[in-house]
């Protein structure tokens, strides 16, 4: 397959926003009990109780931010039942996922790991069965300096500064059945959110508030953006692909992104039609703040999947996206870190890491720098989902000008060839290749605890040859530095 990517340095998109390349945790399944959690008394070599060698490996990609407790979970999560002394933390029914939660991962714990991983947080409040005061109580427990009870609360048990938490979000899903305390529309997620943000706001006007936004139905957004906007810096979005349920094939999943990419950008498209319909000033974006792949096999209580390279291609295909829409969908959380649709999973002994973990480790080298203007000439197939012809290839750049280095993310949806990609750079003279990979030797390659290893980052380096080509390997995610 031959093939041209062209990328012009001095058009550029946005700086680039390493917020889109965030996590998310939850109380549910084994993600934070058994994945980030074990406790100090337990067999599992842990520090202060955070499982260690999940610790290092969230620490290798480098989130820049980590959303909690939930997901489903926060819609039915009391914040106070988390702190304080561990054995007089109540053990409590999880009516979200059917769980015991034992309470012995709370706020505090949250900040002290999400802080040794060197990331920040961004806590969910419960707008299902809480009210604004507990989560404008929550907001001082964390960020207040005041003597006032939940600062002084904090202050005893060990924190004497504040934890300045300044990204927020209100409620989870609130237009589904299944979450606890869901809306009946997007009128009333709007005014219950106005309430949210008013007391939050109250105890400190600094954080940054996120909406509950739908790819499902843009009447929800119009009304949350024309009661609740003028508090909102973001409305979330959330996305899974719920892949063979569907009867979705390698070429329909690699294609979806594209599909995506165009939601997210419409329902940017609606958010400012409403605003200016209402006069609305705020500057309102999007946060992505749960998106993966779902498949069959991944049923609660544990929803634990094993995901392989045509996972890799759809989340590398995803991260390109986000880089090219940085400037409107600045936040993404991808859903869930640990062992519920996972990148990373343990058992009671060992841990393994997916291909999908794999590309968050190619492509969270970078977290600066501008996104630049790529195009693609490619060969294509075409999509019965999409009902158009798709691109074999993708193509995203980040440029860093003052080392003058050029990170190219290439992917390859073509299961059977490798591209030979001719590169064209418009505005810098480059000759040298770092080339990493990740590909496997089928689509379905995947790691499993017998074969750990079995999926890996290849690496080449080479000088550009005269053709300026290079090849790319069938099905693969690539990253290629040039300078
Ligand atoms: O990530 C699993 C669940 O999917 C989350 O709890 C919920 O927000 C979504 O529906």
């Amino acid at each position: 397959m031959k093939a041209h990517i062209f990328v012009d340095i001095d058009s550029i998109i946005a700086p680039f926003d390493k917020r889109i390349y965030g996590q998310f945790i939850e109380h549910l399944g084994k993600c934070v009990y058994g994945g980030i959690w074990v406790g100090e008394t337990s067999k599992i070599p842990n520090i202060k109780g955070y499982r260690q060698d999940v610790l290092e490996a969230v620490k290798a990609i480098k989130p820049p931010l980590i959303r909690w407790p939930g997901g489903n979970f926060a819609s039915g999560y009391h914040w106070e039942d988390g702190i304080g002394p561990k054995n007089q933390r109540p053990k409590k029914y999880d009516m979200a996922w059917g769980a015991e939660e034992p309470n012995e991962f709370g706020t505090d714990e949250y900040i002290e790991w999400v802080r040794i991983v060197g990331s920040e947080p961004y806590i969910t409040v419960n707008a299902g069965n809480g009210t604004p005061e507990e989560a404008a109580h929550w907001v001082e427990y964390c960020n207040s300096t005041r003597d006032t009870r939940y600062a002084l609360l904090r202050k005893q048990y060990g924190h004497k500064e504040p934890y300045n938490v300044k990204l927020w979000s209100i409620g989870n899903e609130l237009y589904g059945w299944w979450q606890i305390g869901f809306c009946k529309d997007g009128e009333e997620c709007g005014r219950r959110t106005l309430e949210f943000a008013n007391e939050m706001k109250r105890v400190d006007p600094k954080i940054q508030l996120v909406g509950v936004g739908t790819d499902l139905d843009p009447e929800w957004n119009v009304d949350m953006i024309r009661i609740a906007g003028k508090y909102l810096d973001y409305l979330s979005v959330h996305t899974y692909i719920f892949t063979e349920k569907e009867g979705k094939t390698y070429d329909e999943l690699v294609a979806l992104p594209i599909r995506i990419e165009e939601n997210l950008k419409h329902i940017y498209y609606t958010i400012e039609q409403t605003k200016s319909k209402y006069n609305i000033k705020k500057d309102i974006k999007l946060a992505f703040d749960e998106w993966n792949v779902w498949y069959p096999e991944a049923q609660p209580p544990l929803l634990t999947q094993i995901t392989s390279i045509k996972d890799a291609i759809f989340t590398g295909l995803i991260l390109n996206s986000l880089q090219r829409l940085v400037k409107i969908v600045p936040i993404a959380c991808f859903a869930q870190t640990v062992n519920v649709l996972p990148l990373i999973i343990t058992d009671e002994e060992n841990m393994i890491v997916t291909p999908q973990y794999l590309v968050f480790k190619l492509y969270t080298e970078v977290m600066e720098g501008d996104v630049v203007a790529t195009s693609v000439i490619s060969p294509s197939y075409v999509s019965k989902e999409l009902q158009r012809p798709v691109p074999y290839l993708d193509a995203s750049a980040i440029y860093i000008s003052n080392e003058k280095r050029i990170y190219l993310y290439v992917i390859n949806r073509n299961p059977d060839e490798f591209g030979d990609v001719e590169i064209h750079i418009k505005g810098a003279d480059v000759s040298t290749v770092k080339h990493r990979y990740i590909s496997g030797k089928t689509v379905n390659d995947k790691n499993t605890f017998q074969n750990p290893e079995n999926v890996k980052i290849e690496e080449k380096q080479y000088k550009l040859n005269s053709s300026r080509t290079v090849r790319i390997p069938a099905h693969s995610v690539n990253l290629l530095l040039l300078q």
